[in-house]
């Protein structure tokens, strides 16, 4: 019997066939996935990432709800006119606490993994209010109406809470004064000492430049966080691994 005419026996019997190709299958499955419950971390510590705090963590909820995702990336891959337009390709531990993650898929508008810093506040308010005053041919749509919606730490604790069940080191402490944080960090008059040591770096100002606490400042002060936690210009790559 020739290998040729022992092939033709699986090719016959489709139940053999199955059976045959899962095994094949998961050897490829086993030699990616087995390495990795042997690796003391498959994801790299880096410096300087640290979970949102309220105020951006209510921001991204309202980019998850406006469905941001669907026209803009937050996911620079590591090919050189990618690195060139967005900056340092993204890292692994910088969605570590992105729960969901929010890496999208489409680029109708530019990737923001790194718009954080790029523009002012006021760029950003003049932008979400009306895109195509800044940018005339812009398809994106008006989120004027975040002005008008004023916001109140109500859920904020629960927030924290779900996110720490799924495991960001969100600690009681933080839980518990998480309401205060939450406007302190749009009030650039409040003593922002705690929440500074909670959330090192973060921004305190007033977002959006109204004196009411609005939607608009929960989402400006995410956007202005997006990629500056990793200090890039200390940053080594661990080569070890
Ligand atoms: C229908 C697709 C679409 C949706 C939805 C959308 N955008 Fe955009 N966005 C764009 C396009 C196209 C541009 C580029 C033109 C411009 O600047 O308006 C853009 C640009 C931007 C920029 C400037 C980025 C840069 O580097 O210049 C920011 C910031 C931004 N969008 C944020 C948001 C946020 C936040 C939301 C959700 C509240 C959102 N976008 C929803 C299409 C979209």
């Amino acid at each position: 019997m020739s290998i040729l005419d022992k092939h033709a026996v699986l090719e016959k019997n489709a139940t053999l066939l199955l059976v045959a190709s899962l095994f094949v299958v998961s050897i490829g499955g086993i030699v990616e996935i087995v390495p990795l419950f042997y690796l003391e971390n498959t994801i790299e510590k880096v410096e300087g990432v640290r979970p949102y705090s309220p105020l951006e963590l209510t921001g991204r909820q309202i980019y998850i709800r406006e469905g941001c995702y669907n026209c803009h990336s937050q996911m620079i891959r590591p090919m050189r006119d990618e690195v060139q337009r967005y900056g340092h390709y993204s890292l692994a531990a910088e969605s570590m606490y992105d729960h969901p993650f929010q890496w999208g898929s489409k680029r109708t508008g530019p990737d923001l993994a790194r718009v954080g810093g790029r523009y002012s506040d006021e760029w950003h308010v003049g932008h979400l209010a009306d895109p195509q005053s800044v940018v005339p041919e812009s398809v994106m749509p008006k989120y004027a109406f975040l002005l008008n919606a004023k916001i109140e730490p109500t859920y904020i604790e629960d927030l924290l809470d779900a996110h720490a069940f799924v495991g960001v080191p969100y600690t009681p402490e933080m839980i518990a004064v998480a309401q205060a944080d939450f406007v302190d960090q749009a009030d650039p008059f409040a003593d922002s000492t705690g929440l500074l040591a909670r959330y090192p770096k973060a921004q305190v100002r007033n977002f959006d430049g109204q004196e009411a606490l609005t939607e608009m400042d929960a989402l400006i002060a995410y956007l202005q966080v997006l990629g500056t936690m990793v200090d890039f210009s200390t940053f080594q790559p661990d080569a070890s691994r």
